[in-house]
Parts: C-alpha cells; structure tokens; sequence
C-alpha cells in the first residue's frame, strides 16, 4: 500500500475549513480528519468525567480513559468516546466554552498530534485532508499541501449568523471575536507559514472555495 497524500487545512473559526475540507475530501476521493472534533471529545471527556477543566494534571490524567475513535469517511462522520456517540453533543455551547482550555495544555496537543499522525498514516484512501489550527505547521509540516483558509472578519460573521439563525448578531460576533482570541493564543492561525498556500475565501461562494481548494491540492500533489 502506498503512502497517502496528506492534505492539511488551517483557518480561523468561520472560514468555513470543516465543510470545505469534507466537500473537497469527497471530490478528490480523499478521507477527511476534523481535528478539532479531539478537541473538542477531549473537553466532553472532562466534562463527562467531571473533572475541572481547569486542574491541567487532572485533564492530563483523564486521557488514560480516553477511548477516541473518529469516522474518517466525509460521507460516514462521526466522532465517539468509549463507544459512546457524541457526534452532536460536542457541537453544544458547554463543549465550545471549555474547548479552549483543555487545547491550550501542550500534553493534550501533543497526545493529540500523535493520535492525528497514527490515523493519517493508516488511512486506505489515497490521500487524507487534515483541518484545524496548527496542522500545517506542527502536526503534518512536511505535507505536499498546506492551505490557510481565510475570509474576513466580516464575511466570517455573516457566515455563522446564517448558521445559528437562533443567536443575535451581536452574540455571534463577541463568540466569534473570542474564539479567535482564545485560539491565537495556541496557534498565529492567521498567517501563513512558509509554503502554506493561501486562499482567501471572502469574496467566493462555497462551490468557488471548494473549487479553489481542490485546485491547489492538485497542483501541488500531481
Ligand atoms: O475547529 P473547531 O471549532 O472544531 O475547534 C475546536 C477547538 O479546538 C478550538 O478551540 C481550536 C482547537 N483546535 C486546536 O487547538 N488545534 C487543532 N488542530 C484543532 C482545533
């Protein structure tokens, strides 16, 4: 079996790198791994465990029991922790309020960042396309594809307003402009590194950025 193509996608939250990753992932014939899904398992697990958030050790220990399995097929996502399906539960509000804090301790982000390599290397497709803050600098530097997903501000919020109808503006605009804060903190995930390639989504529809992504993925793999 040959080594699979890996693809990895960075960007802030809103630039929309999750379904893009996914729709380009099934247009290539390529598995699709969300990292920050991990992440975020990794707060339910605290949560679920009731351990502080807060206590690093204490989270740190919690990985012992940490059972993670993760659906790499872009038509069969799902995300579990002991058998237990938290595909929904780990997109609720609780999860994105502590996600943050369980990211930013470097014992989590290193287990993680193995656990990210173990899968890449083992997928049968022939390539993967790997999303989330840090992995083309730190988890899969040496990828022949690197991209930094952006959009502005602007174009960000008016996204996930039109994803969370139920919110108002404004709360969507302070979430977003605290994510990014508490993101930035773990990785600069607004620049690109050297060799990462750029594709500024602002002014492009979905089909355009998918288009746009998938273009880059070839040129830089065939
Ligand atoms: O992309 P997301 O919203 O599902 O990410 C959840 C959290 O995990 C967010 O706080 C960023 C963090 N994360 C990270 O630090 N490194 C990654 N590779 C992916 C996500």
């Amino acid at each position: 079996m040959s080594t699979p193509i890996v693809v990895a996608i960075d960007g802030p939250a809103g630039s929309g790198k999750s379904s893009v990753s996914k729709a380009a992932a099934r247009k290539l014939d390529f598995a699709y791994l969300d990292t920050g899904a991990a992440y975020r398992a990794v707060a339910w697990h605290v949560l679920n465990t009731g351990t502080n958030p807060e206590d690093e050790q204490a989270v740190i220990d919690s990985l012992e029991e940490f059972g993670y399995d993760i659906g790499t097929d872009p038509d069969n996502y799902y995300v579990k922790v002991n058998e237990i399906d938290i595909t929904e539960a780990i997109r609720e509000v609780r999860i994105t309020d502590v996600v943050s804090k369980v990211a930013k301790i470097p014992v989590v982000r290193q287990y993680l960042g193995d656990l990210f390599r173990h899968i890449m290397a083992s997928t049968t497709k022939p390539g993967i396309i790997a999303e989330g803050r840090d992995i083309t600098t730190v988890v899969a530097p040496d990828a022949p594809a690197r991209i930094l997903l952006t959009a502005s501000e602007e174009a960000r919020m008016a996204r996930r307003s039109a994803e969370l109808p139920q919110q108002s503006q404004d709360q969507t605009a302070s979430a977003l402009r605290a994510r990014d804060a508490a993101d930035s903190r773990v990785s600069d995930f607004m620049t690109a590194a050297d060799g990462v390639v750029t594709v500024d989504s602002t002014d492009f529809s979905y089909e355009q950025t998918i288009d746009a992504v998938v273009e880059v993925i070839r040129s830089r793999t065939s």
